[in-house]
């Protein structure tokens, strides 16, 4: 989704500042650029379509007078991409400039009654109502404060709204409701920002922003106030990712560094243990789970259900988070409710946590610190992955992965496992040692239209994986089926030349999936294997075949066998000259419905 990013900065120029954090947070959203700053001659502006490098080399955005100002990267909601839907938005008389993350939902009536006005909107953003409202209210005499609050008033929807104005030099307002909003303290430089990641380079001093509250940011520093203008007594926490941690560090792609990072991701994970222990000790009286979440977090969720009923016994249902409120989801006390959300802003997932939070125990279990699922949860668990820039989910997968074997295993008691778990890293140093007999399979199908991914039991969610990495990054068309639920229908589709991945690690399902494996290639599909290393018969079956440790049984692969995978997705889409960290139309983190 959108990015916004503010600062306040002494005695040193705000547009090159601006430039460098929004282009940390171009993972959020990139259709569009722009930057405002101001002095005393006015609102300086820079934006338009395209991506930061381009629109950079364009019209040079780390070029502008003032020492502060806002920026924005955009993921279109309203209006095409264009220049004039690009923020930051300007009011009529152009002395105010506003960036925007989340949707307006009234904006078309309030556009309409001030176009009645005389107001002039030169985009078809809905953000463009803000400026203009505030204009409105400063004209009656109202301060850019106040006049952000009464606009505030005005608009349903959610909101990240930063505002500048030429008649207050070196201040910067903001605005929360349901989009994420953080508070960056340097020594002399002030920051706003939607995430942490933005002004690493500067600060690690950050104040969380809730819902309902108001910055406003200037020379001496940052006031939080309430809705009614209180100030709010803030802690401000100091993280402790690094700038480092969310550069490349030689790697071409971050997606590419943050698969090679999950080996250590997860023995920084396996850290979560005792924070687990505890909170499983006071979860005695559960006799029901239901895990809610979306996309690649929905599918470390499914493994879930499979891991805690067979493990734990206890009855675990996995709800996407999109159609939670669609049921009744006969949620009690009995019942945990588990969100998974490595951006813990997933808009969907925290609507639906909102609403269990009032009949149920809830488990947050995200990856970014202090989000807004961390701070309404009941319980929270951390996914050690450190920041992910790559908009495709890989190492906070394998982490969310890890949070619920460590969950699954304590609650029932399973050392086994748990022992089992601190080995997974050397498997995945295996897989990577490999990665160039991916790189050629990749290759050889980089052209296929259609690929199937299949598998069994705990191997189904991670085809269900497989396939929506391939759809992300290469847009190919990639279906994630359960291997025995291909011959009810979608067999009909196999032919000739049509890719099969069979991820078919040993176990009990073993078999009978090497039987469907059987089925596709008798219907001259090509056959992928993904399974243990050793077996004759795989080799001999398949068209292409990468091999694990055969140490890697079912229970444990989801962890291992993913790996293979996301590398398939990553050499298909680099053989296709694409851009695997920022794939079309998807945004990081999306904080709307
Ligand atoms: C896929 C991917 C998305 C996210 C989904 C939920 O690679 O990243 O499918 O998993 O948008 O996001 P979070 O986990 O932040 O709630």
């Amino acid at each position: 989704m959108c990015g916004i990013v503010g600062c306040v900065l002494k005695n040193r120029k705000a547009a090159p500042i601006l430039l460098d954090c929004i282009s940390k947070l171009e993972y959020r959203g990139y259709d569009s650029v722009g930057i405002a700053t101001a002095d005393d001659n006015g609102i300086h502006l820079k934006k338009d379509s395209g991506k930061i490098e381009e629109v950079n080399n364009k019209i040079d955005l780390g070029e502008m007078p003032g020492e502060f100002g806002i920026a924005h990267v955009r993921w279109a909601t309203h209006g095409i991409p264009s220049k004039e839907n690009s923020h930051p938005h300007t009011d009529n008389s152009e002395n105010i400039a506003v960036v925007h993350n989340g949707i307006i939902e009234n904006y078309a009536e309030i556009k309409e009654s001030l176009e009645s006005e005389g107001f002039v909107f030169k985009s078809q953003t809905d953000t463009e109502v803000i400026p203009i409202l505030i204009e409105k209210f400063m004209d009656k005499g109202f301060d850019l404060e106040e006049s952000l609050r009464k606009t505030v008033e005005m608009i349903n929807g959610s909101y990240a709204i930063g505002a500048i104005s030429k008649d207050n030099p070196k201040e910067i307002v903001a605005a929360r409701k349901d989009s994420p909003l953080i508070v960056g303290v340097g020594d002399f430089d002030f920051f706003i920002a939607s995430d942490a990641p933005a002004i690493l380079n500067y600060t690690n001093n950050i104040i969380y922003v809730d819902n309902g509250e108001f910055v406003v940011l200037n020379e001496e520093g940052a006031v939080i106030k309430d809705s009614d203008g209180n100030i709010v007594d803030k802690k401000i926490e100091v993280i402790n990712w690094t700038a480092d941690m969310a550069q490349k560090e030689g790697y071409d792609y971050f997606m590419l560094k943050e698969i090679h990072e999950q080996d250590q991701v997860i023995r920084d994970t396996l850290s979560e243990k005792d924070n687990i222990s505890e909170i499983v000790s006071k979860l005695d009286d559960i006799n029901r789970i239901c895990f809610v979440a979306c996309g690649t977090s929905y599918h470390a969720s499914l493994t879930g259900k499979y891991l805690i009923e067979s493990m734990a016994g206890i009855p675990t249902d996995v709800i996407l988070a999109s159609e939670f409120k669609y049921s009744a989801n006969a949620l009690d006390d009995k019942t945990l409710t588990i969100f998974i959300s490595q951006s813990g802003e997933t808009a969907d997932t925290l609507k639906a946590l909102r609403r269990a939070n009032k009949t149920s125990k809830t488990l947050a279990i995200v990856n970014v610190l202090g989000s807004s699922a961390t701070r309404e949860a009941e319980f929270v668990i951390y996914t050690r992955a450190g920041p992910e820039i790559g908009v495709a989910a890989t190492k906070t997968y394998i982490s969310q992965l890890v949070c619920i074997y460590l969950f699954a295993a304590i609650l029932a008691d399973n050392d086994e496992i748990l022992n089992r778990l601190e080995i997974i890293p050397d498997y995945i140093l295996d897989v990577l040692n490999k990665e160039d007999e991916i790189k050629e399979i990749a290759y050889k199908y980089k052209d296929a239209k259609d690929f199937f991914f299949i598998g069994r039991g705990l191997a189904y969610p991670t085809a269900l994986e497989g396939a929506l990495k391939l759809k992300e990054i290469t847009y190919i068309h990639g279906e994630g089926y359960a291997a025995g639920e291909l011959k009810h229908g979608p067999l009909a589709l196999i032919d000739k030349k049509i890719p099969v991945v069979v991820v078919v690690p040993p176990g009990n399902g073993y078999d009978k999936t090497m039987s469907n494996l059987e089925e596709v290639r008798a219907r001259g599909a090509d056959v992928i294997t993904i399974g243990p290393c050793g077996v004759e018969a795989i080799k001999r079956e398949s068209k292409d075949s990468f091999c694990v440790n055969n140490e890697v049984d079912e229970i444990i692969a989801p962890l291992v066998y993913v790996v293979p995978l996301q590398l398939l997705s990553y050499y298909v889409s680099i053989e296709r000259n694409l851009d695997p960290d920022k794939p079309k139309n998807l945004a990081k983190c999306v904080t709307v419905e």
